[in-house]
């Protein structure tokens, strides 16, 4: 007979696998096809790329030392895998040489696109003033489904290290620019300069797949390893991320569609 701490793992795992399934083959790729409805797309997903920040920084302040005097960290190989993420994440050089976050790299994407920049920038003062994510979530101009989802990403900013790195792994955008990318270039076909979201994409197709996934993955089972309870907890949170994640996607598909930006192709 299969212990119940075996099913309850093998539940979560094809439901995660589920989800990720969902989000691959989510009609929100295929209703993308004009300046307009790639700019509300962005106009919500920024909040993706922010608050992705806060998870990796939450992470960086438990595993590596962040406090003077520095005493040595208790495991230097996960200190120097969140380490090298959060050196490209928040510090990543252009091909034009500047140094950037992702973040307002992303920024400049949408600038480029002539998406509304305004209520995320506004977000960005009402945290340096110290309000809490969730307190700027709440008093926000971002769409609803961006601030749900924010909610969604700051409800796990207190919990345990392993479920934060579990959120990590399997909120990361790996499939993102795969998908992403034919729609751009359908958009440089049809005469829309989309070069920072181009450049941005690329970026990540490199580093998701070449070495942050392979990192944050061993990230995760150093943290879980022969636990199975911290494993079991991981995979709960990383589900409640995914399904944040498909709401969003749903929510951002149904506002392309009520633009009826659908009908007016690009290509
Ligand atoms: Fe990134």
């Amino acid at each position: 007979m299969v212990p119940n701490t075996q099913l309850e793992r093998s539940k979560n795992r094809s439901a995660l696998h589920e989800a990720r399934t969902r989000l691959r083959g989510h009609r929100l790729y295929r209703v993308i096809r004009t300046p307009k409805a790639l700019r509300t797309f962005v106009e919500h997903h920024v909040i993706c790329v922010l608050d992705f920040m806060s998870l990796v920084k939450s992470l960086q302040f438990d595993l590596t030392c962040t406090t003077v005097p520095w005493t040595p960290v208790q495991d230097p190989d996960a200190a120097r895998l969140i380490q090298s993420i959060v050196l490209d994440e928040e510090t990543d050089v252009r091909s034009d040489g500047r140094v950037q976050s992702h973040f307002e790299w992303y920024c400049e994407a949408m600038e480029e696109l002539g998406a509304d920049l305004g209520p995320i920038r506004e977000l960005v003062d009402e945290l340096r003033r110290g309000r809490s994510l969730a307190d700027a979530l709440d008093a926000s101009r971002l769409p609803a489904a961006a601030r749900a989802f924010g909610r969604s990403t700051a409800s796990f900013l207190p919990r345990d290290t392993h479920v934060r790195a579990a959120v990590f792994l399997y909120g990361r955008e790996e499939v993102i620019p795969e998908m992403f990318l034919p729609i751009v270039d359908g958009m440089e076909n049809g005469g829309v300069g989309c070069e920072a979201l181009r450049s941005y994409l690329v970026r990540h197709v490199e580093i998701d797949g070449g070495t942050h996934g392979p990192l944050a993955e061993g990230l995760l089972d150093r943290l879980c390893q022969r636990n199975a309870a911290f494993r079991e907890e991981a995979e709960v949170a990383a589900l409640e991320a995914l399904e944040a994640r498909v709401q969003l996607w749903d929510a951002i598909a149904q506002a392309c569609e009520a633009d009826d930006v659908v009908q007016d192709r690009v290509s």
